[in-house]
């Protein structure tokens, strides 16, 4: 995957998956924790993940994705992960993002993801980026309010997950804006990798 760069933050580098990360996926993402607010498999099984890192190539080298494992600078443990779907026929990407249930509230997903967005804008040269998130999850609400996407509407019973039609809210965020409203660097350095 060369062509995606690795991103470092204050606490945090973000850097493409391996097929060496399989087995911390498959363990924190596949926590009921983190499954319950997303669309990731529930128990995860064996062996996705490897299909999952190795299925990211092909998107990575056609500029359709951006998938990036978030680590803790220092010592870099995989602690969760950030994914752009880049649609370049109208310059937006939708943003995805998950953090390990220890490493919630320290202010993990928001740093990675401002940092995913500032990337979108600054390097990819995107005119927009959004999310969806369960509306019952405001936690993701929040990371992304704090990364400064307005909420844009409520889909209502948008999605079903486990059998249950569920509201989804949109937030999103466009370049102007981001520009405007940044206070500080959302990344320290992008190096290639
Ligand atoms: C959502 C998620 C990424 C947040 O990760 P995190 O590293 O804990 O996020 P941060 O610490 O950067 O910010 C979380 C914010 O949500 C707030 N929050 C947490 N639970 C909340 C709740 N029930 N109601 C309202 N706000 C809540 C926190 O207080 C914090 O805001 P603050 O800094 O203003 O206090 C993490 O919980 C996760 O991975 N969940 C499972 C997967 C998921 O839902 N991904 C998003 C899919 S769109």
């Amino acid at each position: 995957m060369e062509n995606q760069p690795i991103l470092a933050t204050d606490r945090l580098l973000l850097r493409p998956f391996t097929l060496a990360d399989a087995s911390m996926v498959q363990r924190l993402a596949g926590d009921y924790a983190v499954a319950a607010t997303t669309l990731l498999p529930y128990p995860y099984p064996d062996g996705l993940a490897e299909i999952w890192i190795a299925s990211l190539r092909e998107g990575i080298d056609r500029g359709e994705i951006a998938a990036f494992a978030v680590t803790l600078a220092g010592e870099g443990g995989l602690i969760g992960g950030v994914r752009l779907q880049i649609d370049r026929g109208h310059a937006r990407g939708e943003l995805g993002f998950w953090v390990a249930r220890p490493c919630w509230g320290r202010g993990y997903a928001t740093e990675a993801v401002r940092a995913v967005i500032e990337y979108g804008f600054s390097v990819l040269g995107l005119h927009r980026v959004y999310a969806m998130h369960f509306s019952r999850n405001p936690a993701s609400g929040r990371v992304m309010e704090k990364c400064g996407m307005l909420h844009e509407g409520r889909l209502r019973e948008h999605i079903r997950r486990w059998g249950v039609f569920e509201d989804v809210d949109v937030r999103g965020v466009l370049h102007d804006e981001w520009r405007e409203r940044r206070t500080g660097p959302a990344i320290r350095e992008c190096r290639v990798s």
